[in-house]
């Protein structure tokens, strides 16, 4: 069985087997404001803390100072990990939506597969680079749903997804990799990124009447015990914190 990777979310490590799977690539799908962001943060902010795991944060949809006034709710300095060279940050919103409709305003060329290909290979020549720098065991790609805008030809779109998912796979260190969903439904089909990854973790909000009550699931984790359960989760003043023996829907 591989070893196990603590993912600093209370509760999560228990339906999984004991954390993530080390040096796999683990996607995260959810609907908006479902704490994928959040969730990612907490993966490096507690692997540098309590397992001296450094981390970088690739953003595709984020500005850093956005995100570090995010996290800093919940008492994650991430300004302070960065100074003392355990966390960097990529920007990477110039492959963003925003970025593509500008460059489509501005520069015709930028519109060929080749030049969108070189970016990815450019994305991933920077991760390197930041890894290399401070000895980086996690990453977090957040969020994939915005490279996704940019390559809206389906195969150039597979074709993008496959070449990031697998460059992060081949970097030795533990990704978490995040993507929207549109619309939930309990038949959905499966996202092309699921059949890419090692382990799949869904984040969504249920309705039932006037309630509303986020539940988080593990759809899959190759090589673990997972729980596949659907369970409740909160987020509170400490981030993301799920509850395996808690019924979703009435008395907690
Ligand atoms: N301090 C806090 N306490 C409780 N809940 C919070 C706090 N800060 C943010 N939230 C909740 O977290 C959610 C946003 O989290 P996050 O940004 O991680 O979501 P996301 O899934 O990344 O969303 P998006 O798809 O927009 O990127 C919102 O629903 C918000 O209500
Ligand atoms: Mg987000």
């Amino acid at each position: 069985m591989s070893e196990k990777v603590d993912t600093g979310v209370p509760g999560l490590d228990d339906l999984i087997d004991g954390g993530f799977p080390r040096d796999r690539v683990i996607l995260i799908v959810g609907g908006p404001g479902t704490g994928k962001t959040i969730l990612c943060g907490q993966f490096l902010y507690q692997g540098i803390i309590k397992n001296q795991e450094n981390g970088v944060f690739v953003s595709l949809d984020e500005s850093k100072e956005h995100f570090y006034s995010e996290m800093q709710q919940f008492g994650w300095d991430f300004k302070k990990i960065e100074e003392e060279r355990k966390f960097a940050y990529v920007d990477a919103t110039r492959m963003s939506r925003v970025a593509m409709l500008k460059e489509e305003l501005y520069k015709e060329e930028s519109r060929s597969l080749r030049g969108k290909q070189l970016s990815i290979d450019q994305l991933v020549e920077d991760l390197q680079v930041k890894i290399s720098g401070i000895k980086a065991k996690r990453v977090v790609v957040d969020t994939l749903a915005a490279l996704n805008y940019r390559f809206q030809d389906p195969i150039q779109r597979r074709t993008a997804n496959v070449d990031l998912i697998e460059s992060l796979a081949d970097l030795g260190v533990t990704s978490l990799v995040t993507t929207e969903l549109e619309h939930l439904s309990l038949e959905r089909d499966a996202l092309e990124e699921e059949f890419l990854v090692h382990g799949v973790i869904m984040m969504q909000t249920l309705f039932s009447g006037a309630t509303t009550t986020r539940a988080i699931q593990v759809e899959k984790m190759r090589g673990a015990k997972a729980n596949p359960s659907l369970v409740p989760y909160s987020i509170g003043q400490n981030g993301v914190e799920v509850f395996p023996n808690m019924p979703l829907f009435g008395k907690r």
